[in-house]
Parts: structure tokens; sequence; C-alpha cells
């Protein structure tokens, strides 16, 4: 079965509880659950970090080259707009890594219209709240059969 790692960045540990006029009444264990039933019907395994620490989340892309995950699906939250070090993990990646976002990040403040990540992803989807992540693993299940 081919493994998905599931990566969210910092302070959506607090999800359900965090600005939920921006964010939305779902808590993390919702969305992730979605993700599994997901997965689990196309045939693909799940694994999840949620880190409010940059240094976890390159650790774990670094590790992708090696322990045989087939794509990322990561928010990378805050670290999206500021992170030259997840970047670059990413452009290293061997494997796809799609973006998303629960908000739509181009209708927020400035600082969050760009994204540091999202020119070396396969692509991002940002604005559809949790579906933001189920539409993520969606293009990761296309991109994997293709
Ligand atoms: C976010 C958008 C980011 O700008 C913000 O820092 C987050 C969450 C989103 O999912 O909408 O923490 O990535």
């Amino acid at each position: 079965m081919k493994k998905v790692l599931v990566v969210h960045g910092p302070n959506l540990d607090l999800l359900g509880q965090r600005e939920q006029a921006i964010y939305g009444p779902a808590t993390l264990a919702d969305i992730n659950q979605q993700l599994t039933d997901l997965a689990g019907e196309n045939g693909l395994t799940l694994s999840f970090l949620q880190s409010n620490h940059e240094g976890d989340i390159v650790d774990a892309i670094g590790r992708t080259r090696a322990d045989g995950t087939a794509a990322v699906l990561i928010n990378p939250a805050a670290y999206t707009h500021t992170s030259v070090a997840i970047r670059d993990a990413v452009a290293a990646a061997a494997i796809p890594v799609v973006e998303v976002h629960l908000s739509n990040i181009a209708a927020r403040e400035e600082f969050r219209h760009k994204s540091l990540i999202a020119p070396v992803s396969q692509g991002q989807i940002s604005g559809f709240g949790p579906q933001s992540y189920l539409l993520g693993l969606r293009a990761i299940i296309a991109l994997l059969a293709a």
C-alpha cells in the first residue's frame, strides 16, 4: 500500500478552538478522520505529523527519501510565508508535495499572499476549509495513479 505523509504546521493543533470565523469548527482529529476515510477508499495509508517546530517538519520531509513515502500533503500554516528551510526540504523531496490551506490566503492580509512553498510544490489548494485537505489528497491519488 502506498504511504502518504500528512503534515500540519504550527497552531493547527488548535483547530476548532482557534479563530473559528476564519478556520471553522472542525478539529484536527475531524480532518484526519476524513482523510483516513478517503485514503482507505483509495488504497492508501496515511501517517500524520502536527508540529509547531520548523525543524521537525524539515526532518519529516527529509525522511521521505528513505522511508518509502509516496507523496506529502502539507498545510505549512504560518511557515508557508516565512520558511526557506521547509521550501528547501520540499524542493529536495523526490516525491510530489501538495500544499493546502483552510482559508483563502490570497484574500487575507498581504503577508499571507506569498507562499514560499507553492513554487516548489506540485500545486496549492486554498480556501475550501477542511475540503482543501480532501481535494489535496484527491490530487495526490490522481498523481500516484498516473
Ligand atoms: C493557514 C493560513 C496561514 O496563513 C496561517 O498562518 C495558518 C493557517 C490555513 O490553513 O488557512 O496558520 O495555513
